[in-house]
Order: C-alpha cells, then structure tokens, then sequence
C-alpha cells in the first residue's frame, strides 16, 4: 500500500485494446494505476485503450522494443492478455498459435525477469481442463486439453511457474477464466472484434441481422434441455477479479492459479431466450450437430479466489450480461 501512495505503481497491460485487457485497463486506471498498453492491434482496437492509459503499438515478437519499453518505464507488474484465442483456427494453425502464445509468453517472461519486474498476472483459460470428468472444476482438477489453444495457454503456465520456482523476485497470478461475456455497464467500452465466436455476441449479432441465424451446436447432450451448459462471466468482474490478483501479489501473498468463473452455468438455450429477451428480436435459431470437443457441461469452482481474493461478482445475472453486450453490439 505504501508503494501505491508513494508513487502510482506502473503497470504494463500486454494486449490491453483487445476485450478483455481494455476493460482491465478501465478497471486499472479506476483503481489508480498508470498503465501502459502494449498491443500490436491485430484483433485489438486503439479506441479501446481509454485515457488516462497509453497506447504503445507493438508486437510482442519485437523483443528488443519490449526490452527498451521495460527499461524505460519500469513496470510494477505485467498483466498479460495479448494472444491468439480462437480454438478452431489453433487446430488448423498450431505454429500460430505456439509462436503467438507459448514463444511470446515465454520472452515476455524472460524480460520481465530480466527487468526485474517482480509480478505477473496471466490470462489462462478453462481450456486447459479439456474434457473434465467433473462439470465444476477446481483448480486441481487433471489439466488435459485437448485442442492447440489450450496447450499452448498450459504450457505458458508452466514457464511461469517454473521460472517462479527459479526466481524468489518474480511471482505469479494465473487466472483461469471461464466464458467471459458483457460490455462495460457503462457502454464505453466492449468486444468489438468482428468474426468472434462467443456466443452471448454472435447471438447479438444475430439479433441484429448481421448473421442470418444463430447455430446451436448439438442438442443431444445429457444435459436438462440436451444443450451445452457454461459457466459465463461478465468482463467487469474479471477486470476487477486482476486488481485483486495485483493487490494480492503487492501484499506479498503467495503466488497461485485461480479459477475465475461464477460456479453455476446455462444452457446455450437459456442463452439464446436472454438475448431474444434483450434485444426483443426473435432471431432465427438453426439447430446443427455437435462439434468435436465441446464437453456437455464446464462450470468453476470459484472458492479459492472468493476465499483468498476476497472477489465478489457485480453482475452474476444473465439477463444484465446480455443486455450489455447487446447495447455495445448495437453501437459497433
Ligand atoms: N474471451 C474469452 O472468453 C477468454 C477465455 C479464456 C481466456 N482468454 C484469454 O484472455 C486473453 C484476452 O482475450 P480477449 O478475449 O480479450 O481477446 P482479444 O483478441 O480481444 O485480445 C487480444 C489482444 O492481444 C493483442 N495481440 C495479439 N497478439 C499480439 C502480439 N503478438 N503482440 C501484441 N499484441 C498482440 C490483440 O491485438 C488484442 O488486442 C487471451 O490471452 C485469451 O487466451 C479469453
């Protein structure tokens, strides 16, 4: 705490115009710290990066620029967002996806350390439980997955908690998240990348004519309505659950991995009824076969952040989730 009143910490916000690293920001800057977003705009956007943050326009794979950056701002902590997340194009481009996330995560790390940055907080996924025998999983739960993307984010967990093992100085948040959803309540920010695949925002723009029809991916699974069950978390909740994660490690609290999900799920058709409520559009719903690798059902155990991080979720309500993101996919 005296750090934060001495000086404002410096944080370093990698892929912070993208979704979710743009509402961290928000939530950073809200929480009086100054950040620098470093972002090579790929799916990200620069009006994203809301002031008082700065928009440095970079790739990580520019190592010497992130190096000279590091050495010049000296940075409290970084809050690594910036990667490829699209599962389906990780099975068709595997390279991408280990160079983007596994190589650059790994050089990010290497000079943090070398710049002796002493934290870092990274954007890990459900992803790395694969197919879970269980439909709430902790933290322990078998890491199995079972695509690209989520071997490259588990790998990236490994480096950091090896390169943490290696060095007292550099300690970690790993946060888990589950299927994150909303805009900002206050509509000044939200996902914007056109071709995402999260279902809360391609119901939207199904609701705003920009698809023809919503696909539901299998309607045979053993499941109350036969539709896959998630665990969707707003993007404010997350944002404010990485200001604990920094606080926590600014406390000298030990490093950890942290499921970040609400600990209950609905059904893609509770979904598709929360949108229809909200945009008051009955859009069309095409119901198609399954996809390979969809587990039935994939829902946190969100006790160790609530009990450790003391986190509690504003906006656990789908129908608020919903209409947020359908008020920000109304302004796109
Ligand atoms: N969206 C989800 O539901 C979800 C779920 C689990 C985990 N995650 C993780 O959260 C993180 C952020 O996801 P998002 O949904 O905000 O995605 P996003 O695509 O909106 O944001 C990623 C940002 O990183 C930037 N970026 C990508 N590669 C870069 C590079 N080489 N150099 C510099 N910048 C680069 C992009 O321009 C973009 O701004 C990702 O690491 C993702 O794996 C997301």
């Amino acid at each position: 705490m005296l750090e934060k009143e001495n000086s404002m910490p410096k944080i370093l916000v990698t892929g912070g115009a993208g979704y979710i690293g743009s509402h961290t920001t928000l939530a950073l800057c809200e929480a009086g710290y100054e950040v620098v977003v470093y972002d090579n705009l790929s799916t990200g956007k620069a009006e994203a990066v809301l002031p008082p943050a700065r928009l440095v326009v970079g790739d990580l794979a520019q190592t010497e620029a992130l190096d000279r950056l590091m050495t010049k701002e000296k940075f409290s902590a970084v809050l690594h967002f910036a990667g490829s997340i699209v599962v389906p194009e990780s099975v068709e481009n595997p390279l991408k996806y280990y160079m983007n996330n596994t190589n650059n995560t790994t050089e990010l790390i290497r000079l943090a350390v070398k710049n002796a940055i002493p934290r870092f907080v990274f954007s890990s996924t459900a992803a790395v439980y694969g197919m879970p025998d269980t439909a709430a999983v902790t933290e322990d739960s078998p890491t199995k997955p079972i695509n690209p993307y989520g071997r490259t984010k588990l790998m990236s967990e490994w480096v950091i908690e090896d390169t943490a093992a290696a060095h007292a100085d550099f300690s970690f948040v790993i946060l888990r998240y589950f299927n994150v959803a909303g805009a900002d309540p206050k509509g000044r920010i939200g996902q914007s990348t056109p071709d995402a695949t999260h279902l809360i925002k391609v119901a939207s723009q199904a609701a705003l004519g920009r698809r023809d029809a919503l696909h539901i991916f299998g309607t045979d699974y053993d499941t109350p309505d036969g539709t896959c069950i998630r665990d969707y978390i707003h993007v404010s909740d997350l944002a404010a659950a990485h200001v604990l994660a920094l606080g926590h490690l600014e406390a000298g609290n030990p490093a950890g991995i942290f499921n970040c999900g609400y600990g209950h799920g609905y059904s893609v058709r509770d979904i598709v009824s929360a949108v229809k409520e909200a945009s008051g559009v009955d859009f069309p719903v095409i119901e198609s076969p399954r996809r390979a690798g969809d587990p039935p059902a994939l829902i946190s155990d969100p006790t160790r952040i609530r009990a450790t991080m003391n986190w509690k979720p504003a906006h656990d309500d789908i129908h608020a989730i919903a209409l947020s993101a359908y008020r920000w996919e109304m302004r796109l």
